[in-house]
This record gives C-alpha cells, structure tokens and sequence, in this order.
C-alpha cells in the first residue's frame, strides 16, 4: 500500500526563491543578533541556560519567524530584543547599536492584550505618538489613518473591553506601527485567538507587510503560522535555547491559503515537525514524504 506523497526537498528553491533570497541577503541589516547567551541563577541550584550562543540577522523589511519547543527561550529572547531584560552573554543590535533598554525604535504586539482599557481604540494608537511629541491634531491624523489601514476606521470611538479579540489585536499593531519602529517584534500574537480569527489575522498581517515598509521578529509555536508568514524561520533546541537550523521558506509570495497543500509548503512543515517534535530524528535533509491526508 503506497498512499504517500512524495515531496520536494524544502531545500529545492525554485527560481523565484531563489532570487528572492539572494535580493534579501543583499538588503540592509535592521539587527544583529549576537552569540547572545542568557542564564538565570536562582538560589543555590544549577542554572538556567536559556538562551545559549544564538545569532542571527534580521535584514530590512523581512519577516523572520523563531520557533520551537516550549521553553527554549522564545520569549527570554524577544524580551532582550525588546530591551525588558538583559543577556548574560553576547549582545543584540539594532542599527547597529547595541541595545540597551526599552525604545520606540522597536514596536511590540505580545500575546496578551496590552490596550490600555481606560482610552478609547483612537486613544490608544495616538499614546505614543504623544508621547514622542506630535501636536494632538498631528498624533489623531496618523492614529486615524493606522486605523483605517488595519479596518477599524469605525471603531475609532470604542473603548478595547467592546472589541472581540482578533480586533485588539488589530489595534495593538496599529499603535505600534503608528510609531514607525524599525522592527515589529511579535510574541505569539494570534496565540489566544481562535482558528478561524488566527487565520484571518495572518492573511492581515500579510497583506500590511505588503503594503508598509516593516520588518518583522514573529514567534510563534505554531508551524503553519511559521511557514505561511516567513520569509526565514530561525528554529532553537531547547536545554539549552540554541539555534538548530535557519531555514528560508521556498514558498512563493504573494502568499494565500491554496499554499498550505503546497509541495513546498508542506515539505518545510514536516522539516520543522523532525526538528521540533523529533529532535532526534533529524537525518540528512533530503526528499521527504509525507502521509496523504
Ligand atoms: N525570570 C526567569 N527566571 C528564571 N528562569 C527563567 C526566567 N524566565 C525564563 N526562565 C527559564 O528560561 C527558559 C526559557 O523560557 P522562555 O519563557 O523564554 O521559553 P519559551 O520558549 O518562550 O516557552 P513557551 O513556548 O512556553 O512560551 C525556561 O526554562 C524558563 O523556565
Ligand atoms: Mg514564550
């Protein structure tokens, strides 16, 4: 009985890969992720490695996905990335800059929602464009217009506790693209939606990476989300977070769902499934099959 299919390699590039990848290595490095280690010490006992010696770079306008087992050090490394916490080892760097602390170089939508409940969805966006000094009427003309972009123009007025999930988090990349950040740093940012909400905020964020020059750090656990939005998917081991293999995604953009059943597509899944599920079973990466649904 033979009832699998034969894939390609995830490591077959058809030409407009190929190409695409060439065109993204020659782009402009945003950050610079280097030999970073991080180990917590708690009282007495071993310490944590969670991070240890992981680099990679993130060029310009590329949307990069990490993903991997939980406890790897996902979060640990959006958070130093972000500058809410410190590496123990090596150094990140944005522009070139060593990063030191929280900035509004650097937007971040994470898991839960961070809205602020007392302003309205208007209010929200426009936060920090105050804060970095716009004139009310400057800060409500960009809050306005985000808003339009992510299509929730008409909620502008509505406080986040009258919005369903999927639209809080709508707004979240609104306030934070609103500021213009060199870099979009996402933590599991559909990871409390449901499947049906999820898919329909991937296709959105799609379609604003299309349209909007943005960079892109995503972490996600969920392995069609990796390869449906990536253009290069970073995956760590766990104890201790390392980098195991850095893959580009042969699957051409524009993306859309028909993809998911992709030869490619479905090739670069079952490569994450042996690196995650299977980190034993990591053989040479050639021809894979996979079971027909
Ligand atoms: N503040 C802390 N103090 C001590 N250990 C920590 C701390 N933060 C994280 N760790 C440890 O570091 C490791 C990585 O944690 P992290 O939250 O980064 O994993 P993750 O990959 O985001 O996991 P998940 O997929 O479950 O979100 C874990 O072993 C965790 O227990
Ligand atoms: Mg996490």
């Amino acid at each position: 009985m033979n009832d699998l299919l034969t894939l390609p390699s995830y490591l077959d590039h058809p030409p407009e890969i190929a190409e695409r990848i060439t065109e993204l290595r020659a782009r402009p490095s945003v950050m610079c992720v280097d030999g970073l280690t991080r180990e917590f010490r708690g009282s007495g006992a071993a310490p944590t490695v969670a991070l240890s010696n992981v680099s990679f770079e993130v060029r310009q306008r590329e949307f990069i996905s990490v993903i991997g087992p939980s406890g790897c050090g996902k979060s640990t490394l959006i958070r130093i990335l972000a500058g809410l916490d410190y590496p123990t080892g090596g150094e990140a760097r944005l522009d070139g800059r060593a990063i030191r602390g929280p900035g509004a170089d650097r937007g971040m939508v994470f898991q839960g929602y961070t809205l602020f409940p007392w302003l309205s969805v208007l209010g929200n966006v426009m936060f920090g464009l105050k804060m970095k000094g716009m004139t009310g009427r400057q800060a409500q003309r960009v809050a306005r217009d985000w808003l339009e972009r992510v299509s929730l123009g008409k909620f502008a007025e509505h406080y986040p506790s009258q919005l369903s999930g999927g639209m809080k988090q709508r707004v979240a990349i609104a306030r934070a693209l609103a500021n213009e950040p060199r870099i979009l740093l996402m933590d599991e940012p559909f990871g409390a939606l449901d499947a049906q909400t999820r898919s329909a905020m991937q296709a959105h964020l799609l379609e604003i990476c299309a349209r909007v020059d943005v960079t892109v750090l995503f972490i996600t656990h969920d392995l069609d989300e990796a390869v449906y939005l990536s253009d290069r998917i970073v995956v760590l081991g766990a104890h201790p977070g390392r980098v195991v293999e850095i893959i580009d995604v042969p699957v051409t953009r524009p993306r859309g769902p028909q993809q998911f059943l992709s030869g490619h597509f479905l090739a670069t899944k079952k490569r994450l499934e042996e690196l995650i599920h299977r980190p034993h079973g990591d053989g040479p990466a050639g021809d894979g099959e996979i079971a027909a649904a």
